[in-house]
């Protein structure tokens, strides 16, 4: 194996190359570059039990929350989200909105804009903070590889202009941006409802303001077993809406085993993040997941992140909710995250 300083060479010069995963897929090969390979200790197919059964509520995968009740039995629909909010921070949503035909439209602007020829994706490579549209190959961090390239598009609180999105996914994205921020609000509202607070607490307080969208690309991989796509994390925000296509490899971590996110054709994935912890006082759980590289591939999925995840130490600005703090259950801090 390299040494460590032989990787951050590797990872640097990849970098420059700013061809991301699909270039060196393109250019052929049949082993993966040490850059990307996980350390033994952290092997993916370690984590996996071999056997035994979870005793999650919910039988090894993730609830769905039908919003089609929401006018009708708004009561059972917030005990529904509550109920995944506390226990595996992930839930699907079904009949949120959004027709099958936009989604479909993402994911094929998100997978065209990956498949451009390297040169004009090259213009977008950028590791400037102040960048609103900008393309990056593996983790925004530089010290580690993974097999993933992504397109980061901050849309919202500040209004992009539609001419710094790459044509080939421009109108799909403004028009996913809209329609993925009416189910923000719905969300948020439910949630709020689900604290036992006011239906407009959590959007008075900003929590569906800043908006960020990213567009996954995890190219087929010939070793899978020997690297991840997305290393193990939490997500730095209030909420993530995610929408992911048919091939699957999304995994969280539920009572110490993986359990995976199968593709469910139409639906959202929700997650609830960092910042939803702190403000709900450790009642909503932000959930440690993954993705893990296949054989098959391209995937694709697209990320709204409510609450900028490239913000430093975001987290340290906020507290508990007050009307959520009681003797029984003390303010909660960031240390115990
Ligand atoms: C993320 C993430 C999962 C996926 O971007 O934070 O967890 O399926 N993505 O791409
Ligand atoms: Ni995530």
């Amino acid at each position: 194996m390299a040494d460590s300083q032989d990787l951050l060479q590797q990872i640097k010069a990849f970098d420059e190359s700013k061809a991301g995963v699909k270039g060196i897929i393109d250019d052929g090969i049949t082993k993966i570059p040490s850059m990307f390979i996980r350390p033994p200790d952290d092997t993916v197919a370690k984590d996996i039990p071999s056997s035994g059964r979870t005793t999650d509520p919910y039988g090894g995968s993730i609830p769905v929350v039908d919003l089609a009740d929401v006018a009708e039995k708004p009561a059972k629909v917030i005990q529904d989200v509550r109920q995944a909010a506390e226990s595996v921070g992930f839930f699907h949503v079904v009949n949120h909105g959004i027709p099958n035909r936009v989604l479909e439209e993402m994911v094929e602007g998100a997978r065209v804009f990956h498949e451009l020829p390297r040169e004009v994706k090259a213009n977008y490579y950028s590791r400037d903070p102040m960048k609103k549209v900008k393309f990056l190959s593996g983790s925004y961090k530089l010290s580690q590889a993974t097999w993933r390239d992504s397109l980061f598009c901050d849309m919202a609180p500040e209004p992009l202009d539609p001419q710094e999105l790459p044509e080939v996914c421009r109108d799909i994205t403004m028009e996913y941006s809209d329609q993925i921020h009416k189910v923000g609000v719905t969300l948020f509202e439910l949630l709020s409802q689900a604290l036992g607070l006011k239906f407009d607490h959590l959007t008075r307080l900003d929590c569906a303001k800043e908006r960020l969208i990213t567009s996954h690309y995890y190219p087929p991989c010939p070793e899978p077993e020997r690297t991840i796509g997305t290393v193990e994390h939490t997500d730095g925000t209030f909420i993530t809406i995610l929408l992911q296509d048919h091939i699957g490899g999304l995994q969280v971590l539920v009572e110490n085993k993986w359990i995976d996110v199968l593709p469910l054709r139409g639906a959202l994935i929700v997650n609830i993040g960092d910042l939803l912890q702190i403000i709900s006082n450790d009642k909503f759980k932000s959930v440690i997941h993954r993705v893990l590289s296949k054989k098959e591939g391209p995937r694709i999925s697209v990320g709204c992140f409510f609450g900028n995840i490239l913000l430093q130490n975001s987290s340290s600005k906020y507290e508990p909710i007050e009307e959520l703090i009681s003797k029984k259950l003390p303010a909660f801090t960031e240390q115990s995250l």
